[in-house]
Parts: structure tokens; sequence; C-alpha cells
């Protein structure tokens, strides 16, 4: 399946706005990538155990979880972060953690893919990267800088609000999501996500890792969200 035609499949639209990531019987979505596309920058056997290993414990254990709760098991998992209260107590933290970790990470692999020298946010996306950074590399430095001030694991996000971009961070699992609020694009700075190749050196995964964004992507949805 090319890029293009995954990001007009069910899977890809489910993290838009006008669309809804069902959570029961979550399902781990394919790669749109080789698993060695991202190499040398992310190499091939982290993306094996991140997606094949991590990100399936994540789907299993939210499915696990949801079994036990027909009562919330149909509802979007976008809905049951933004309402965590409403998710019975005894699964509330499964949900949380779990439903956080598929939602991420099924955002975080499509805004991947094969280094494409000179590649750059476009249209809108360039505009507000310019308003709200004052440019590119200061945009991508801001990105690194919050990398790294994120204790133990955790997310980098990128949010669009009032014609602005901000930068966030969120521990674990969590997400803008769970206010309500749609992410741009993520970072996940876990440890599982570069430790075979770079070990404690997470401020060399953040600047490796801005090589493989898919910015044709990322533009394309800042599009969708901010309409
Ligand atoms: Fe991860």
């Amino acid at each position: 399946m090319t890029r293009r035609e995954l990001i007009h499949s069910a899977t890809a639209l489910a993290l838009l706005p006008a669309q809804k990531m069902m959570a029961a019987q979550a399902a781990l979505p394919k790669l749109p990538f080789a698993v060695d596309a991202l190499e040398p920058y992310i190499d091939a056997r982290t993306m094996e155990i991140h997606h094949g290993k991590h990100h399936q414990t994540y789907v299993d254990n939210l499915n696990k979880a949801l079994a036990t709760q027909p009562a919330v098991a149909a509802k979007p998992v976008e809905q049951l972060l933004k309402d965590l209260a409403s998710v019975p107590e005894p699964i509330r933290n499964a949900v949380r953690n779990n439903g956080g970790g598929h939602l991420n990470h099924s955002l975080f692999w499509q805004t991947l893919g094969k280094h494409s020298p000179g590649a750059a946010p476009k249209g809108k996306l360039a505009a507000a990267v310019q308003k709200s950074f004052g440019g590119q590399q200061a945009f991508e430095e801001k990105l690194r800088a919050a990398g790294l001030t994120v204790f133990g694991s955790g997310w980098v996000w990128v949010t669009a609000k009032a014609g602005a971009l901000t930068i966030e961070t969120s521990p674990n699992q969590d997400s803008p999501w769970m206010a309500g609020v749609t992410p741009l694009f993520g970072i996940d700075v876990w440890e599982h996500a570069y430790y075979l190749k770079y070990q404690n050196r997470r401020a060399d995964y953040l600047a490796a890792i801005l090589n493989v964004i898919q910015w044709d992507f990322v533009s394309q949805r800042y599009e969708e969200i901010t309409k």
C-alpha cells in the first residue's frame, strides 16, 4: 500500500477529527514503510520491536481491558481518553496507558518514512511554523529541547491552537487527546524508541528522527485539523 493510499485508508482517517477509531477490537495498524526504511536514522531492529512488540502489546492489553466492560467497549478510543472519568475504574488506568499507547503510536507511524533531502513543511503549515517559531530550524531546535525535558518516558507533541503551533510534552502514554485536542504529530521519547541504537543519547535520537518526519503528511494533516 502506498502512503497516499494509506492516508486515505480507514486506519489513517480514523485519526482525523471527523473520524473515530473504535476502541472495540483494536488492531495493530500496518507500518506505512518497510522496517528498514528509516535507516540509518532509526534501525530496523528497533522498528520491528517497537511496532511488532510494544505497539502490539498496547493493542492486546487495551482489548483485554475493554472485553471486561462491554458498556464502554464500543466507544472511540479518543472519546474514552478525553473522558476517562466515564471509564469504569477497574479498567481506567489500562485504557489510559494502552488506549493512549495505541492511539499515539498509530499516529506516530503515519508521520514517519524514508528520509527525503530538503523535505519541509508546506503551505499553511510552513506559514504557521514561520509565525510561531520564526522558521523551521528554530522549530526543530525547540522540538529537540522539549524532548530532552521529558523525565523518564513520554512524548513531545505539536498542536495547533488558534492559528499557532504549540509544543508540549506528556508523561507515559498521555497525550493532547486527553484534553480533547487532536495533535498534529508527536515524537516518542520512550527509551524503547531509541535505546538499541542510541542507548542513553536521547539528543542524538531526537536529531535523527527529525530526518524522517514526513512533512508532506504533516502538512496535509495540519490542513485537516485546522479546517
Ligand atoms: Fe513507543
